[in-house]
């Protein structure tokens, strides 16, 4: 293992505005407030309204948080990840509309996809670039106008998704700290659990394909919630005995926000309490990349130095892992 780790040094986080209420979705479809809390755990979630503006508006605000944060000028940056399934187009990437935007002219900057998972696979490639050597600050940030891919006519998946960026700097340290260890996991989704049928090369978008409103998410509840609860709760228990972890050591649970009744689950089967989990569902919904760091920014006072962390998420792909990360801000 390298003797350089990568920690965090900076956390910040965009949240839209408009607040869409488990109320207002009742005017809209079939539901109501009772069934989506206590189904989901779900309150309300943000919304990214105005003309023109796509993830790369969250992204850039997120990360200039962080780097106030982190102390960090946009220059002294060297990569930046953006995790994304709502990227502003296909090509160019979020993150090189992002990199323009800061003023970060020494860094490239590259989009990942790896839906609800791609802030942890992200965070991993980060540390990965700092503990070769080949980078000493990174930025990776997990945005997500999930707002742009939803039906909101379909009361299945639009109760569940909401809009939202939040960022973190790396940089090396020589100490024992910071991304210690990762393990992820990947079973390529044929079977199209978890998918937006219509937009990339298989199914260009159309006109038939938007009237039949394929560039939509399309999820099987149902299948993704037993495939995601297993997965969770096995490599957060995976990553926690590779490092000889006792439930007793980990100080926070951060969990991906998809559901209430998953993250419940994981930390059951992990044995951590509910006051060692970061739960923040209720006020966002699940933002996709955002959520983990969200939590990072809304508990970093809370955090102190040589916390263990384990970070968990599953989503589309499918995708699911684990990061153990020693807190060092
Ligand atoms: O982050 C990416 C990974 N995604 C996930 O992890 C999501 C995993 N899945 C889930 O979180 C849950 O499966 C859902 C929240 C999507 C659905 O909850 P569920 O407990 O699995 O409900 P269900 O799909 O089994 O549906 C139960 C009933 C159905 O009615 P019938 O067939 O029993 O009459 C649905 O039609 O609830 C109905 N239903 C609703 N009722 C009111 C489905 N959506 C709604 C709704 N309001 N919004």
């Amino acid at each position: 293992m390298s003797s350089v780790h990568a920690k965090i040094s900076g956390v910040g986080k965009y949240l839209p505005e408009y607040v869409l209420t488990n109320k207002e979705l009742e005017t809209m479809v079939d539901t109501n407030d009772e069934w989506i809390k206590s189904r989901t755990g779900i309150s309300e979630r943000r919304i990214l309204k105005g003309d023109n503006l796509g993830t790369s508006y969250m992204a850039e605000r997120a990360a200039n948080a962080a780097l106030e944060d982190a102390g960090v000028d946009a220059d002294e940056i060297d990569v930046i990840i953006v995790a994304t399934v709502t990227p502003d187009y296909l090509f160019p990437a979020t993150a090189c509309l992002v990199q323009k935007r800061i003023g970060a002219s020494n860094a490239y900057a590259f989009d990942l996809s790896a839906a609800c998972s791609g802030f942890l696979f992200a965070l991993s490639t980060g540390g990965n670039f700092i503990e070769s050597g080949r980078a000493k600050k990174v930025l990776v940030i997990g945005a997500d106008k999930m707002s742009s891919i939803i039906d909101y006519t379909d009361r299945t998946t639009c109760i569940l998704f909401g809009d939202a960026g939040a960022a973190v700097v790396l940089e090396e340290t020589q100490e024992e700290t910071g991304i210690i260890d990762y393990i992820h996991h990947t079973e390529g989704d044929e079977d199209c659990m978890l998918y937006q049928p219509a937009g990339g090369s298989v199914r260009p978008a159309t006109k038939e394909t938007v009237e039949k409103d394929l560039h939509y998410i399309r999820q099987d509840g149902r299948a993704v919630f037993r495939k995601a609860t297993e997965g969770m709760s096995d490599v957060s228990l995976e990553i926690m005995k590779k490092n000889d972890l006792a439930p007793q050591d980990v100080a926070w649970l951060v969990p991906h926000q998809a559901n209430l009744r998953i993250i419940d689950a994981t930390a059951r089967r992990m044995g951590i309490d509910r006051n060692k989990v970061m739960i923040n569902i209720d006020k966002y919904g699940n933002t996709t990349s955002a959520t983990i760091p969200l939590c990072l920014v809304d508990w970093k006072d809370q955090l102190n130095e040589g916390d263990n962390l384990v970070l968990s998420a599953f989503g589309g792909g499918l995708t699911w892992g684990s990061i153990y990360l020693k807190w060092a801000m």
